[in-house]
């Protein structure tokens, strides 16, 4: 098999840029270690931002994001027992999120791709990846029983955290920095309308919670819990009533509704560096990991392939690498920000065990600030919206 790009991993990040690349008229192949059912139903990220919407949309892939997505000009702190709203159209002269789950973004481009008949392999085993720092660098792997070598003049690593793109980078190479967090999120997806008609995120003596939505009929709600929190150990009343308790207000009550998904996601910041070896380049989580505090996960990730996409047409068609070469660099300094802003968003809502009064009162009083300065709220939106320019 031969393809101009290979790329590894049909989530967010591979199938956005096989689906930019095809519209420069560049062909890729797309390889996914598990089947299409699994990719599609894997419940995850719900809200883009602003700029990540108008690139589906620009691209082609956005008829029914345009349809389904759920404009937000606001989100909303709570915090002794009061509710604060960040106004965040107001705040960055008219900039908004979109809430559209990543599950629906996945099924779009997929239905796209397959509808196009261009190659899209789901269920491959045993894949690695070779010769990356020639011309002719290829990816091997086993499908429908048969070996495989996919020869192609650039791989795309975009196999998230737990691929084998970055892992096949000679050791050395890459500069790695990490933080974990103690503590993760249990979100739920539920079949009853949202409470509230925008986002809540909440700090309370209980822990954090979120609560967002998929659809007009489908709430998405958090609670901080325990990094390897054991879900036998809550049942859905459990759930419903630490939500009740973490986001309830006197007057205002959680509608609770039957429980569909329950899952816990673990909370680590990691980025690697430089984001390309030799004809390898990496997008998306396999690069780069943020808490989930501020949404930012898969924005970056197709932020990356934007430029990734932008890099390889330049590439092809004016055989010049100038942006190939500036690939890492500049997917870095958004990756960096958004570093930073999931960073301090998870410090100042968390409830950390480590914590002591003088913590707390520093939480409250930054969350008091962000709150009642026009400055500090414009930080938080230009950032939750999306910085145009970092
Ligand atoms: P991924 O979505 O991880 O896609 C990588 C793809 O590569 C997968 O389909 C995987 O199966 C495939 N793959 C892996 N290894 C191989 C291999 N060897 N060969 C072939 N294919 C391979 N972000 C938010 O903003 N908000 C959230 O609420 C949120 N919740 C999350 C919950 C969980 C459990 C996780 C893991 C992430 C969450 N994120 C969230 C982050 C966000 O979903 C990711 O940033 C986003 O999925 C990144 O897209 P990606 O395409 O880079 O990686
Ligand atoms: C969602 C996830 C987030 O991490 C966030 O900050 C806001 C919303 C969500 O899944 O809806």
């Amino acid at each position: 098999m031969r393809a101009q790009v290979g790329i590894v991993g049909a989530g967010p990040a591979g199938l956005t840029l096989a689906h930019l690349l095809h519209r420069e008229g560049i062909e890729s192949v797309v390889l996914e270690d598990r089947g299409r059912e699994h990719v599609e139903q894997r419940l995850r990220a719900g809200v883009l931002e602003q700029a990540i919407a108008d690139l589906l949309v620009d691209a082609g892939a956005g008829e029914r994001l345009r349809r389904e997505g759920i404009v937000h000009h606001g989100i909303e702190l709570q915090f002794d027992s009061e509710r604060h709203r960040i106004p965040l159209s107001d705040l960055t002269g008219g900039r908004a999120i979109v809430v559209y789950g990543q599950t629906e973004i996945v099924k779009d481009l997929i239905r796209l791709r397959v509808d196009a008949d261009l190659p899209l392999l789901f269920d491959v085993s045993d894949v690695s990846v070779h010769d990356l720092e020639s011309e002719r660098p290829s990816i091997r792997f086993s499908h429908d029983g048969g070996e495989q070598i996919l020869e192609c003049d650039v791989v795309a690593g975009c196999d998230g955290y737990h691929g084998v793109c970055r892992p096949s980078i000679p050791a050395g190479v890459l500069s790695e920095f990490s933080r974990e967090y103690p503590f993760g999120w249990l979100g739920i997806l539920a079949a009853v309308p949202p409470s509230n008609d925008e986002l809540v995120y909440s700090h309370h003596e209980r822990g954090f919670a979120l609560l967002s939505l998929r659809s007009p009929e489908l709430s998405r709600l958090y609670v901080q819990c325990r990094p390897d929190e054991d879900l036998a150990e809550w049942p859905d009343a459990r759930i419903w009533e630490e939500l009740q308790l973490r986001l309830g207000l006197e007057g205002w009550t959680l509608a609770e509704g039957p429980i569909l998904e329950k899952g816990v996601t673990g909370m680590r910041s990691y980025v690697a560096e430089p984001m390309r070896f030799g004809r390898l380049f990496l997008a998306g989580d396999a690069a780069h990991i943020v808490p989930p505090t501020g949404a930012k996960g898969l924005n970056l990730a197709l932020h990356d392939v934007r430029l990734l996409a932008e890099a390889l047409t330049s590439w092809y068609r004016s055989d010049s690498s100038e942006l190939l070469d500036g690939y890492s660099d500049a997917c870095l300094r958004r990756v960096w920000r958004a570093e930073h802003f999931s960073w301090w968003m998870t410090s100042l809502l968390h409830r950390f065990d480590s914590a002591d009064d003088f913590d707390l009162k520093l939480q409250l009083s930054q969350l008091r600030y962000v709150t009642s300065s026009i400055a500090a709220a414009t930080s938080l939106a230009e950032n939750y919206v999306g910085i145009e320019r970092v």
